[in-house]
């Protein structure tokens, strides 16, 4: 079966295309997720981005890390600033990559309100080490406003180094800033614009 790819190019037109498309864009979505909320937002986002693979990375072998142009990688903090278990458990294993030239956006769950002085810490950790494992950063960065936390290894002046989502205290706003990260990471990335509402 030949999958096609519905969108809406720029002059507002319904136009189709081959699903292979999406996956040349060859984006991983990555996550680990101990109570599925990490999960549940990894969903919404390649539900959005057509990624070529959502995964769980407790499923995988982290040296597929290095077969993609765009990581997007996600995780939850848990025990006063840790990694998510599954992260944890082979975060020693990334100084096996070699991740010069790709792409990586990060997105995180927490509790800014219970964990205020650790708040998404994982994201900060992780992404600190893709990059220094090569990966290019930058991409998917996001306003602290609107959060109450007091400290967070994932803050990089007045922004996080990616999605910081808290499904304790602003579930109501998650959808929200899934889809309006997505937008963003299509211009940031540059990915193509007929890509950029698949309906
Ligand atoms: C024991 C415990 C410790 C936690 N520690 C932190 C923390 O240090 N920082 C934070 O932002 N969130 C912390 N959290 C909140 C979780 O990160 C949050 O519930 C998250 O949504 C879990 O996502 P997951 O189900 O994908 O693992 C903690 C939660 C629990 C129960």
């Amino acid at each position: 079966m030949r999958l096609s790819l519905r969108y809406t190019d720029e002059t507002g037109l319904v136009q189709t295309r081959p699903h292979a498309v999406v996956q040349q864009m060859n984006v991983g979505v990555f996550y680990g997720s101990t109570t599925g909320n990490t999960r549940m937002i990894a969903e919404q986002i390649a539900s959005d981005l057509r990624p070529a693979l959502c995964a769980n990375i407790c499923d995988r072998d982290i040296r597929e890390l290095e077969h993609f142009d765009v990581l997007v990688i996600g995780a939850s903090t848990w025990c006063l600033g840790d990694l998510q278990h599954d992260w944890q458990t082979i975060f020693s294993r990334f100084d096996e990559l070699d991740l010069r030239g790709t792409r990586v956006a990060l997105f995180g769950a927490g509790d800014q309100r219970e964990y205020a002085d650790t708040f998404t810490d994982a994201m900060g950790v992780l992404y600190d080490k893709l990059v220094e494992r090569g990966a290019i950063g930058g991409y998917g960065f996001w306003s602290t406003r609107g959060y109450s936390h007091v400290a967070s290894k994932s803050q990089r002046g007045d922004a996080f180094c990616g999605l910081a989502l808290d499904q304790e205290n602003q579930a109501h706003l998650t959808s929200a800033r899934i889809s309006t990260w997505c937008d963003q990471l299509r211009d940031e990335l540059a990915l193509p614009m007929g890509l950029r509402r698949a309906v």
